[in-house]
């Protein structure tokens, strides 16, 4: 039985995309440290869910242990590695700027020689829009420049990619770097702002804008993110960098003005100017996913709301 290691697979995106590979029948094993960035019990949460189905094995192991990982790697002999665990979130990242780039540049690293040690078939990596940087011209093509990241974060991110590159390139490693724009969903991250806000609107308390509220992201589901991941499975890309967006971007306005009609409550909101890592935009060009992946995105804003909501009262 061939084996799909997915890092990170307590975390959002992680324990979806286990979720989905395991109702196919596959056999997944994941490592996940249990990142104590946001609340445990929800990463115990989805670990216990994950668990409930035949063919799933959990090890708690840190990417940065390359002992650790190899000993997983000769175990299990992976034969398509999909990288999700990071230290995610922009603004904690100027907080923690080695951290980030130990996790997310060094942790890639120890996984791409593993991979190409046990020559996996496929290496699927988890990357941003933030490598972007603070751009006006949409929609963000994967062609455009990318060397003026503005948070450690998104230089991590970049570095993460350029390290696939070279394990392609010297190695011949068949990967595809995804850029994901703004994820969201049933058990998605406390400090994003579909949670934050909608935790802050229930309890009646205000919720910060930076900014006037013009900014723009293009907010992704959850399950067309991972129906993007599973098309990849059993394709040779050599290298790509793909989006994954909705090509759809929403004002934070709006997006509170969603929230509200999601809760049935009215956001009380003070305005703070925009941080310094913040992006003012983001929009996905989804054209080479399209054709490369059958992308197709099919989960709106309101919808993916009421159905994270749905989760959210659940809690
Ligand atoms: N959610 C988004 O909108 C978004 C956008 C762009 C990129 N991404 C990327 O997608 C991936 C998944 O993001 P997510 O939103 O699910 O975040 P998440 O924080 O929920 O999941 C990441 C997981 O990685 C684990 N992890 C952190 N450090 C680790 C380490 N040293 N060793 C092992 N595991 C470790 C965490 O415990 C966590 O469970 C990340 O690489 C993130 O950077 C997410």
């Amino acid at each position: 039985m061939s084996v799909i290691l997915v890092t990170g697979g307590a975390g959002f995106i992680g324990s979806h995309v286990c979720e989905a590979l395991l109702k196919k029948g596959e056999t997944v094993v994941t490592v996940d440290n249990l990142d104590p960035y946001y609340d445990l019990s929800q990463k115990e949460g989805n670990i216990a869910l994950l668990r409930k189905h035949k063919g799933f094995t959990y090890y708690r192991q840190d990417i940065c242990d390359r002992e650790g990982l190899a000993a997983i790697f000769e175990k299990h002999k992976p034969e398509r590695v999909i990288h999700l665990a990071a230290k995610a979130g922009v603004r904690a990242s100027l907080e923690f700027p080695k951290l980030y780039e130990e996790v997310n540049v060094g942790g890639t690293v120890n996984l791409l020689e593993l991979a190409n040690k046990h020559k996996v078939k496929l290496f699927v990596l988890g990357s941003s829009s933030s490598v972007y940087g603070s751009r006006s011209k949409v929609p963000f093509r994967e062609s455009d420049p990318v060397g003026e990241p503005i948070s450690p974060y998104a230089a991590s991110k970049r570095s993460a990619e350029l390290f696939c590159y070279v394990f392609h390139s010297l190695y011949n490693l068949n990967i595809v770097c995804f850029r994901f724009f703004t994820v969201f969903g049933p058990r998605g991250r406390p400090d994003m702002i579909p949670f934050k806000f909608t935790k802050l609107v229930l309890e009646g308390k205000p919720i910060i804008r930076y900014g006037d509220g013009s900014s723009k992201r293009d907010y992704t589901y959850v399950g067309d993110v991972v129906s993007g991941i599973l098309a990849t499975l059993d394709k040779t890309f050599g290298f790509e960098i793909i989006n994954l967006g909705n090509n759809k971007t929403v004002t934070l306005n709006d997006f509170i003005a969603t929230i509200e009609r999601v809760t049935g409550k009215k956001a009380k909101i003070i305005e703070e100017p925009m941080p310094k890592a913040d992006v003012p935009i983001t929009c996905a060009d989804i054209t080479k996913a399209r054709k490369m992946l059958g992308f197709s995105p099919s989960t709106g804003l309101e919808e993916g709301l009421t159905k994270f909501f749905e989760w959210y009262k659940t809690k």
